[in-house]
């Protein structure tokens, strides 16, 4: 089934595998460049194409060389990308990722400031290109008026999206970035009508989701999502199954192209249990994009058990540009260089040789 094209909305995706979004911090001035668009180019025979992490405003830039979208640098940069992606019939999402709390002033242009639903630090510390590692600093508590900013932020970008040959966008609603610091109950500390019970932390979530839907289309918006996730201090909390049962019973509502779901167990956080993962696919009613440790065997067991729709590989596909060949045809898997994960440059990022070149240089 993982080979087979499936209809995703109005596109049709010539597999149903997924590159997952990865944060390469390749973008030198948070602008996408060519070296960007030869590392996607070079893996776009996946069916979709889900992108790094990438900021909607200033202040969402909590990262070193991570990409934004909301500039017209920017958007002339994702043209690039999104036409290199698709030379190979491969569609593409930008994964829309408001960094929050999960910040560094360092990392920030002149101007932004790192804003979130608590001021308490994370705890650890940040990479900065300036002083290296830093402990996380205190955000400031945000505002309603910041809220509506923020959300027209997702909207602008959205539209960017789409006008630099996007097929979509999904919203990072995991891994302890802004929008999950609302829906978590351990970390949204708002005190205003965004922080409460379980609908009321996923009213953010919701109106980022409707504000894009009615500017790019259901079709075109997504949302990823980690119940049970531990990154960035978040964790599982009272009702957590039905916070998140409820959150894609709404998004259902909306339509939504599909919801993604991440489980981190292959790299140490705890397991999203079966039976969550089925509800959250019940109660949305949609296609689900399930991700986290897959290999084709895996894969082809959970779309055949009908887990989930499409199914998205991170780790292997840095290590493998042509991860879909590689698994066609039982080739053995080059294994990624995890040092290389976050540095500026070509190296561990665009230099991964497919099967042919390998061989050819044997
Ligand atoms: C280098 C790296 C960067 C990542 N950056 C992001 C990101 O920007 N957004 C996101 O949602 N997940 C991010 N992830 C998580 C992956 O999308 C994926 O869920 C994870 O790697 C587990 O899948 P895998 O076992 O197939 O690698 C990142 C993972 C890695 C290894």
């Amino acid at each position: 089934m993982l080979f087979e094209s499936f209809n995703l909305g109005s596109i049709t995706l010539q597999s149903r595998v997924v590159m997952a979004p990865m944060t390469r911090s390749r973008a030198i001035n948070n602008i996408p460049n060519a070296l960007m668009a030869e590392y996607y180019g070079q893996r776009n025979s996946a069916g979709l194409i889900i992108t790094e992490g990438t900021a909607p405003s200033p202040n969402a830039l909590g990262y070193p060389r991570i990409p934004g979208a909301f500039s017209p640098e920017q958007t002339e940069g994702w043209k690039k990308v999104a036409n290199a992606v698709h030379q190979g019939g491969a569609k593409i999402f930008m994964q829309l990722m408001h960094t929050g709390r999960v910040g560094h002033p360092l990392n920030l242009p002149e101007g932004a400031e790192v804003v979130g639903t608590n001021t308490t630090p994370v705890e650890g510390e940040m990479y900065t290109d300036q002083e290296g590692p830093k402990s996380y600093p205190s955000a400031r508590l945000m505002t309603e008026s910041d809220i509506q900013t923020v959300i027209q932020s997702y909207v602008t970008s959205a539209k960017n999206a789409i006008e630099a040959g996007f097929d979509g966008v999904e919203l990072h609603g995991a891994n302890g970035y802004l929008i999950e610091q609302f829906l978590n109950a351990n970390v949204n500390n708002l005190g205003n009508s965004y922080n409460g019970d379980h609908q009321a932390r996923a009213k953010f979530a919701l109106e980022v989701a409707q504000a894009v839907i009615n500017a790019i289309g259901a079709e075109r918006t997504g949302i990823r999502l980690s119940p049970y996730g531990v990154f960035n201090n978040t964790g599982a909390f009272d009702g957590v199954t039905e916070a998140y049962e409820y959150l894609a019973k709404e998004l259902g509502k909306l339509n939504l192209a599909y919801i993604h779901i991440v489980d981190h167990s292959a790299m140490g956080a705890p397991e999203v249990p079966r039976s969550v993962k089925e509800k959250i696919r019940d109660a949305f009613g949609g296609t689900i994009i399930i991700s986290g440790g897959y290999d084709k065997a895996r894969a082809e067991q959970d779309l055949a058990d009908g887990l989930g729709h499409l199914v998205a590989f991170g780790r292997p596909f840095i290590a493998n540009p042509d991860l879909v060949y590689r698994m066609k045809v039982g080739a053995e898997m080059q294994q990624p260089d995890f040092d290389t994960f976050y540095t500026p440059g070509e190296k561990g990022y665009t230099d991964y040789p497919t099967l042919e070149e390998a061989e050819t240089a044997e």
